[in-house]
């Protein structure tokens, strides 16, 4: 299927890895202009070389932590305006939310809901005067299933989704889409982090908890990244333009429940 977004340029926040590199990589391929952001040169310099030389064309990134505003301004410095962006960083820890302060509690609301609505902000304007736009934003299955741990990014991201439903009523009309994409267990390496977390708070060995968490899971098998990359690019379409406002979870059932 043609997408038709060829020549379309794109921001990628989080992309050095995980689910960001699978978004970046699924758009490049329909031939998009991919902008890779990621706070670490030296894995981003890697994951753009890896990326271009699976295109066998040069691909941009900026260093940048984009949680903070002198990372984004140093991103926007670069370059101004995009069709596509895809908002991403890391999530908050878990924990139990009687240690959490006031200062934990930022920490989670800047990341996972300030820092995107900052970058939605800065590009959506631009998006409206040009007629075309789409803006993705990864959040987590733990928006509509909410996990106890997990709740400092629950309750940042459940912010940033319930503001977004409002906007993107107001950006349609000029072709500008935002939804958001859940996902639920995808095998990366902050998946690899979680289990060796778990399995040393259970005392048991990582390939126990995660064989645990796979019998349990209606498919027996983790999401891999490059699914979650061609959603992205899907919902990216130039003929995705009546696709807004909407939660696509990503947990290969795993919820259950019939919407
Ligand atoms: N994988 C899952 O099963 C799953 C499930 C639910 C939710 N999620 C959420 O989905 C998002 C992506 O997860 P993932 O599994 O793809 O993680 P990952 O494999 O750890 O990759 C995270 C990527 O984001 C970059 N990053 C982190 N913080 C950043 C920041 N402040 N500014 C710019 N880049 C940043 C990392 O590079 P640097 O560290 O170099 O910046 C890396 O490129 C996270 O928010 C995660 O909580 C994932």
């Amino acid at each position: 299927m043609d997408l038709d977004i060829a020549g379309r340029k794109a921001l990628v926040c989080g992309a050095s890895a995980g689910l960001g590199f699978a978004c970046a990589e699924a758009l490049a391929k329909e031939g998009v202009e991919v902008v890779m952001a990621a706070r670490t040169e030296a894995t981003l310099r890697e994951a753009a070389a890896k990326l271009a030389a699976i295109l066998k064309a040069p691909v941009s990134w900026v260093a940048a932590d984009v949680t903070t505003a002198e990372g984004r301004a140093r991103i926007f410095a670069a370059h101004p305006d995009f069709d596509i962006v895809v908002t991403n960083a890391g999530g908050p820890p878990p924990g139990d939310f009687r240690n959490w302060d006031r200062d934990a509690w930022l920490a989670a609301l800047d990341a996972n809901m300030l820092s995107p609505i900052e970058i939605i902000k800065r590009t959506v304007d631009g998006m409206m005067a040009r007629g075309f736009g789409r803006i993705i934003n990864i959040t987590s299955s733990s928006v509509k299933s909410p996990i106890d741990a997990l709740g400092l990014s629950t309750g940042a991201r459940s912010g940033l989704t319930g503001f977004v439903a409002g906007l993107a009523r107001s950006t349609v009309a000029r072709n500008v889409t935002i939804n958001n994409i859940l996902p639920g267990t995808f095998d990366t390496s902050r998946l690899a982090g979680n289990f060796a977390a778990q399995a040393k708070r259970e005392n048991a060995s990582v390939e126990e908890v995660k064989a645990k968490r796979l019998a349990k899971h209606p498919a027996h098998r983790f999401g891999r990244p490059e699914e979650f990359g061609q959603a992205c690019a899907f919902l990216c379409g130039a003929n995705s333009g009546y696709i807004n406002g909407q939660n696509l979870l990503m947990d290969g059932g795993s919820f259950s429940g019939a919407w």
